[in-house]
C-alpha cells in the first residue's frame, strides 16, 4: 500500500460528512473518497445483517480503488460491522463509537453520559459497552431519535420544523441527569445547534468526529503512510441516491465549491 493512496470514508447518507470534515481538517494533505449510501438510507431502522450486508457492499468498493484505511463514519455500521471488518481487511478500520466515548470520558466531570443515537445503535449496546470499558461505574441514558436522521438527509436540518422536532424528541429526557451528551449518529453534528440550545450551558454535546480523525492520524503515523506534505488533494465523493442534495449538502458542510460526485450503484435487494 502506498502513501499517498486515499482514505476510504463510508456513511448511510449525508452523516459521515462530518467525519470527513474533520479529517480533512486535520489531515489536509490526505485525499478521501467518500461512499454515502444515501438510496438505502436510513440504516437505523434496518436488521443488523441488513447493515452489515450494506456496509460491506461499501467497503468492498472502496477496497477496490486502493484505499489505505477504511473509515466507518456511521455509528449503526460500526455497530454491527466494525469486528467483522477489522478483522477480514488487510487495511486498518475505524469505527466512530470508541472515539465518541473516549471523548466524553474526557470531558465528563459527572461521569453521567446521554447518548442520542438511532435505533440500530441503541439496541446494539454498542455505546454502553464501550464506555463502561472506559469506566465501569459511569452511568448511562440512551435516546433513539429516528426522526433525526430524515431532516438532514432532506437537506431541512436548518429550520423551525427541524427545531421543534429536535426539542419534542429530547423532551423524554427532561428528567434525566447527565453532563455530557455523545451525537452517537454523524448526522446528528447539523442538528447540534438545536441540540445544545435544548440542553442548556451545563451540558456538553460532543461528536466522534474529531476524536476519530486524531485516530486515522494516530493509525496512519504510526505505519508512516502519511500521504506527502507537498500534495494538495482532489477529494471524491459517491452517492447510491441523488446527487443533488448531496452536492447541496457537501458545497455547505465542507465548503468545497465544486465537489466531484460520481453515482454508484448497489444492489437493492
Ligand atoms: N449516520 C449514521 C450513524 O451514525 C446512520 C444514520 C442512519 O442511516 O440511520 O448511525
Amino acid at each position: 500500500m502506498q502513501a499517498n493512496a486515499p482514505i476510504g470514508v463510508i456513511d448511510s447518507g449525508v452523516g459521515g460528512l462530518t467525519v470527513a470534515k474533520e479529517i480533512m481538517r486535520l489531515l489536509p494533505h490526505e485525499k478521501v473518497l467518500y461512499i454515502g449510501d444515501n438510496a438505502r438510507c436510513p440504516y437505523g431502522p434496518r436488521p443488523q445483517a441488513e447493515v452489515r450486508k450494506y456496509t460491506w457492499q461499501m467497503a468492498r468498493a472502496l477496497v477496490d480503488k486502493n484505499i489505505k484505511l477504511l473509515v466507518i463514519a456511521c455509528n449503526t455500521a460500526t455497530a454491527a460491522t466494525l469486528d467483522s471488518l477489522q478483522k477480514k481487511l488487510s487495511i486498518p478500520v475505524i469505527g466512530v463509537i470508541f472515539p465518541g466515548a473516549r471523548a466524553a470520558m474526557k470531558v465528563s466531570v459527572t461521569k453521567e453520559i446521554a447518548v442520542l443515537g438511532t435505533l440500530g445503535t441503541v439496541k446494539s449496546g454498542a455505546y454502553e459497552n464501550a464506555l463502561k470499558s472506559l469506566m465501569s461505574s459511569c452511568h448511562i441514558v440512551q435516546l433513539a431519535c429516528p426522526k433525526f436522521v430524515p431532516l438532514v438527509e432532506s437537506d431541512e436540518y436548518e429550520g423551525e420544523f427541524a427545531k421543534k422536532m429536535v426539542w419534542e424528541t429530547l423532551g423524554q429526557l427532561e428528567q434525566k441527569h447527565f453532563d455530557t451528551a455523545i451525537l452517537g449518529c454523524t448526522h446528528y453534528p447539523l442538528l447540534q445547534e438545536f441540540i445544545q440550545e435544548k440542553f442548556g450551558p451545563s451540558v456538553t454535546v460532543l461528536s466522534s468526529a474529531s476524536e476519530t480523525a486524531k485516530d486515522v492520524e494516530n493509525h496512519l503515523r504510526f505505519q508512516n503512510m502519511l500521504a506527502p506534505a507537498k500534495r494538495l488533494p482532489v477529494h471524491q465523493f459517491y452517492t447510491s441516491g441523488s446527487t443533488s442534495i448531496f452536492e447541496t449538502i457537501i458545497k455547505k458542510w465542507l465548503e468545497i465549491e465544486k465537489p466531484i460526485i460520481h453515482s454508484i450503484k448497489f444492489p437493492q435487494t
